[in-house]
Protein backbone atom coordinates (compact mmCIF):
# COMPACT_ATOMS: atom_id res chain seq x y z
CA UNK A 1 0.00 0.00 0.00
CA UNK A 2 0.78 3.86 -0.55
CA UNK A 3 -0.63 7.07 0.51
CA UNK A 4 -0.87 9.27 -2.65
CA UNK A 5 -3.20 11.04 -5.18
CA UNK A 6 -5.24 7.96 -6.35
CA UNK A 7 -6.04 9.70 -9.52
CA UNK A 8 -2.56 11.20 -10.26
CA UNK A 9 -1.60 7.68 -9.67
CA UNK A 10 -4.16 6.51 -12.59
CA UNK A 11 -2.80 9.11 -15.06
CA UNK A 12 1.12 8.68 -14.43
CA UNK A 13 0.39 4.50 -14.97
CA UNK A 14 -1.47 5.15 -17.67
CA UNK A 15 0.95 7.72 -19.31
CA UNK A 16 3.75 5.05 -19.55
CA UNK A 17 1.09 2.41 -20.84
CA UNK A 18 0.20 4.74 -23.63
CA UNK A 19 3.53 5.44 -24.06
CA UNK A 20 4.33 1.57 -24.38
CA UNK A 21 1.31 1.20 -26.82
CA UNK A 22 3.05 4.39 -28.79
CA UNK A 23 6.48 2.24 -28.88
CA UNK A 24 4.88 -0.83 -30.48
CA UNK A 25 3.98 -0.92 -34.37
CA UNK A 26 1.13 -3.49 -34.23
CA UNK A 27 2.03 -6.05 -31.57
CA UNK A 28 4.11 -6.62 -28.53
CA UNK A 29 3.92 -6.60 -24.47
CA UNK A 30 3.28 -4.92 -22.16
CA UNK A 31 4.27 -5.75 -18.27
CA UNK A 32 3.11 -3.68 -15.22
CA UNK A 33 4.97 -5.25 -11.91
CA UNK A 34 4.73 -4.51 -8.32
CA UNK A 35 6.77 -5.59 -5.36
CA UNK A 36 7.54 -4.70 -1.96
CA UNK A 37 11.30 -4.19 -1.26
CA UNK A 38 13.34 -3.23 1.58
CA UNK A 39 16.60 0.20 0.94
CA UNK A 40 18.12 2.50 2.79
CA UNK A 41 16.09 1.18 5.85
CA UNK A 42 13.03 2.06 4.32
CA UNK A 43 10.17 -0.18 2.61
CA UNK A 44 8.90 0.95 -0.84
CA UNK A 45 6.85 -0.50 -3.64
CA UNK A 46 7.71 -0.66 -6.67
CA UNK A 47 5.89 -0.30 -9.84
CA UNK A 48 7.58 -1.09 -12.66
CA UNK A 49 6.15 -1.15 -16.78
CA UNK A 50 8.13 -2.78 -19.48
CA UNK A 51 7.59 -2.53 -23.13
CA UNK A 52 9.45 -4.16 -26.12
CA UNK A 53 8.94 -2.10 -28.30
CA UNK A 54 11.62 0.48 -30.27
CA UNK A 55 13.45 1.71 -27.84
CA UNK A 56 14.99 5.13 -27.16
CA UNK A 57 18.38 6.33 -28.21
CA UNK A 58 21.15 8.47 -25.65
CA UNK A 59 20.08 11.34 -27.05
CA UNK A 60 16.15 11.06 -27.16
CA UNK A 61 15.89 9.47 -23.42
CA UNK A 62 18.75 12.22 -22.03
CA UNK A 63 15.73 14.33 -23.08
CA UNK A 64 12.46 12.24 -22.23
CA UNK A 65 11.81 13.64 -18.84
CA UNK A 66 11.72 17.42 -20.07
CA UNK A 67 8.04 19.32 -20.59
CA UNK A 68 7.01 19.43 -23.91
CA UNK A 69 9.86 16.49 -25.31
CA UNK A 70 8.10 14.47 -28.06
CA UNK A 71 9.13 12.96 -31.12
CA UNK A 72 5.94 12.13 -31.78
CA UNK A 73 3.91 13.97 -34.68
CA UNK A 74 1.65 17.18 -34.42
CA UNK A 75 -1.47 16.24 -32.49
CA UNK A 76 0.00 12.77 -31.34
CA UNK A 77 1.84 13.66 -28.32
CA UNK A 78 2.42 17.04 -26.23
CA UNK A 79 5.48 15.88 -24.24
CA UNK A 80 3.73 16.05 -20.83
CA UNK A 81 3.33 12.51 -19.98
CA UNK A 82 6.90 11.77 -18.49
CA UNK A 83 7.58 15.31 -16.62
CA UNK A 84 4.14 14.37 -15.02
CA UNK A 85 6.16 11.01 -13.86
CA UNK A 86 8.80 12.87 -12.55
CA UNK A 87 6.44 15.42 -10.94
CA UNK A 88 4.48 12.80 -9.13
CA UNK A 89 7.33 11.07 -7.90
CA UNK A 90 9.37 14.09 -6.68
CA UNK A 91 6.32 15.19 -5.07
CA UNK A 92 6.50 11.49 -3.28
CA UNK A 93 9.24 11.39 -2.07
CA UNK A 94 10.26 9.11 -4.48
CA UNK A 95 12.60 7.47 -7.31
CA UNK A 96 12.24 6.44 -10.32
CA UNK A 97 14.86 4.60 -12.65
CA UNK A 98 14.70 4.39 -16.77
CA UNK A 99 16.49 1.60 -18.79
CA UNK A 100 15.95 1.52 -22.44
CA UNK A 101 17.57 1.16 -25.94
CA UNK A 102 17.10 0.96 -29.55
CA UNK A 103 14.96 -2.34 -30.87
CA UNK A 104 15.29 -3.61 -27.35
CA UNK A 105 12.85 -2.16 -25.36
CA UNK A 106 11.85 0.51 -22.28
CA UNK A 107 11.17 -0.31 -18.63
CA UNK A 108 10.68 2.43 -16.36
CA UNK A 109 10.63 1.88 -12.26
CA UNK A 110 8.88 3.63 -9.73
CA UNK A 111 9.71 3.65 -6.20
CA UNK A 112 7.29 5.03 -3.37
CA UNK A 113 7.99 4.79 0.19
CA UNK A 114 5.84 1.96 1.22
CA UNK A 115 2.46 3.38 4.06
CA UNK A 116 3.29 2.12 7.64
N1 LIG B 1 8.08 3.46 -23.68
C1 LIG B 1 8.72 4.26 -24.54
N2 LIG B 1 9.38 3.76 -25.62
C2 LIG B 1 10.04 4.56 -26.49
N3 LIG B 1 10.11 5.92 -26.37
C3 LIG B 1 9.48 6.47 -25.33
C4 LIG B 1 8.75 5.70 -24.37
N4 LIG B 1 8.25 6.54 -23.43
C5 LIG B 1 8.62 7.78 -23.80
N5 LIG B 1 9.35 7.76 -24.93
C6 LIG B 1 9.95 8.92 -25.63
O1 LIG B 1 9.91 10.04 -24.75
C7 LIG B 1 9.17 11.10 -25.35
C8 LIG B 1 8.44 11.88 -24.27
O2 LIG B 1 7.42 11.08 -23.68
P1 LIG B 1 6.18 11.81 -22.98
O3 LIG B 1 6.72 12.80 -21.99
O4 LIG B 1 5.25 10.79 -22.47
O5 LIG B 1 5.52 12.66 -24.15
P2 LIG B 1 4.65 12.17 -25.41
O6 LIG B 1 4.21 10.77 -25.17
O7 LIG B 1 3.50 13.14 -25.44
O8 LIG B 1 5.57 12.32 -26.60
C9 LIG B 1 8.28 10.42 -26.38
O9 LIG B 1 7.90 11.31 -27.40
C10 LIG B 1 9.18 9.30 -26.88
O10 LIG B 1 10.14 9.78 -27.82
MG1 LIG C 1 3.43 10.10 -23.37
Amino acid sequence: MIVTDVSRFQAVLLNLVLNARDAMAKKGSISIEVRRLAADGQDWVEISVSDDGVGMDKETLSRAFDPFFTTKAPGRGNGLGLSQVRTFVEYNKGEFEIDSAPNKGTTIWLRLPAAS
